[in-house]
């Protein structure tokens, strides 16, 4: 069945033609009026979304198709105890193909492996949004025309920021990429991130200061503190004010700059700054939906395609204990981890690493 769960999902060749077709729809979107007719999108949200929800919602309708779904935890079975996996056979009866976001890392994943229809990620945890990232690819790629060369800050919590790890795993794979991550210390990159970067050989500096950063940033990446993912909420508050991006701190920034959020924004940029027009955050917004469109096509038109699945370990001492996993709350979900190197193991679902 063909999924997007991790924007590794996708080649560099498919990502360029999601581009094209997304560029054809704004082109001519009559021409794709009628497309999807009969078939149905389930977007299933058990967690809050305005854009991503709503873009996949109006992505279909665009596409001449229905949807159906629930947009909280509250309205669906998982109130009464259901399963992911159980939830997501169930479906398969009713849709074509499936829209999930979850609080829980790896939920599409195990719901991937037990739907018989496509399942995409819009968002689990703080671990993935590779829907997100095909919202920001095509806004870059307007910007700029090409994704070479870029030197790209991230700016916020990178740690619980799911956007973020998504759009470095996708920009890695061109040539030239720079990363710059600017976090408070307690909200690096987490460690997964830094070490794939790091064995990939893609520069990636770190700091804390936005405006030592500034004036080298061809992309600007900002992000919310992700409030609903710390433990404690003195911590939380501490942080939540770390960076707030304002005109004047655009002063020493380039002319081509192109400021990215994905949005929702708390007070990470003000709102001076919206009418300046490096200021891209609502164009990315509407190309989240183009690109949505041309997802949703490609995924129906492939759904029988299997993909490659890696190599894949059960075994009695490989546990997850990750709390934000989907394995801490689906009791009968086998953990499954697949080999690293260096007799290490990564939980196929959140990422979390275990040494034998
Ligand atoms: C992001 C998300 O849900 O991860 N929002 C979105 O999908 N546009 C970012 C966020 O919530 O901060």
């Amino acid at each position: 069945m063909r999924n997007l769960i991790d924007i590794l999902d996708l080649s560099v060749e498919e990502l360029d033609s999601l581009i094209a077709v997304a560029m054809d729809i704004i082109a001519h979107p009559e021409a794709y009026r009628e497309k999807c007719r009969y078939k149905k999108l389930a977007t299933l949200f058990f967690e809050p979304s305005t854009r991503t929800r709503l873009s996949f919602e109006a992505a279909m309708m665009e596409l001449g198709g229905n949807v159906i779904g629930f947009s909280s935890a509250n309205s669906s079975s998982a109130a009464k105890g259901e399963s992911v996996a159980d939830t997501a056979h169930m479906i398969s009866c009713y849709a074509d193909i499936i829209a999930m976001r979850h609080p829980k890392e790896g939920a599409p994943l195990v719901a991937s492996r037990n739907a018989s229809i496509p399942v995409i990620n819009a968002g689990d945890g703080g671990h993935f949004h590779p829907t997100q990232t095909l919202a920001d690819l095509l806004t870059i790629f307007r910007q700029k025309g090409s994704f070479r060369n870029l030197t790209i800050g991230l700016c916020g919590d990178l740690k619980y920021g799911r956007t973020v790890h998504s759009l470095i795993a996708a920009m890695s794979r061109y040539q030239g990429t720079r990363f710059i991550a600017i976090s408070p210390e307690e909200l690096r990159l987490p460690e997964y991130v830094r070490q794939e970067l790091a064995e990939k050989g893609i520069p990636c500096l770190e700091t804390t200061s936005l405006e030592e950063a500034m004036p080298h940033l061809d992309v600007l990446y900002m992000t919310r503190i992700q409030r609903e993912r710390f433990d404690s909420l003195e911590v939380y508050e501490r942080l939540k004010d770390s960076y707030i991006l304002t005109p004047e701190k655009l002063v020493p920034a380039k002319e081509s700059l192109c400021i990215l959020h994905p949005l929702p924004r708390v007070n990470e940029i003000s709102v001076r700054v919206d009418s300046d027009p490096r200021a891209c955050y609502f164009q990315q917004a509407l190309n989240g939906k183009y690109m949505r469109m041309a997802l949703i096509l490609m995924l129906l038109e492939q759904k029988d395609r299997e993909m490659p699945q890696g190599e894949e370990i059960v075994a009695p001492e490989l546990q997850c204990d990750n709390p934000r996993c989907i394995t801490s709350t689906e009791q009968e979900l086998t953990h499954v981890f697949r080999p690293v190197g260096n007799g290490t193991f990564r939980c196929i679902y959140c990422e979390r690493e275990k040494t034998r």
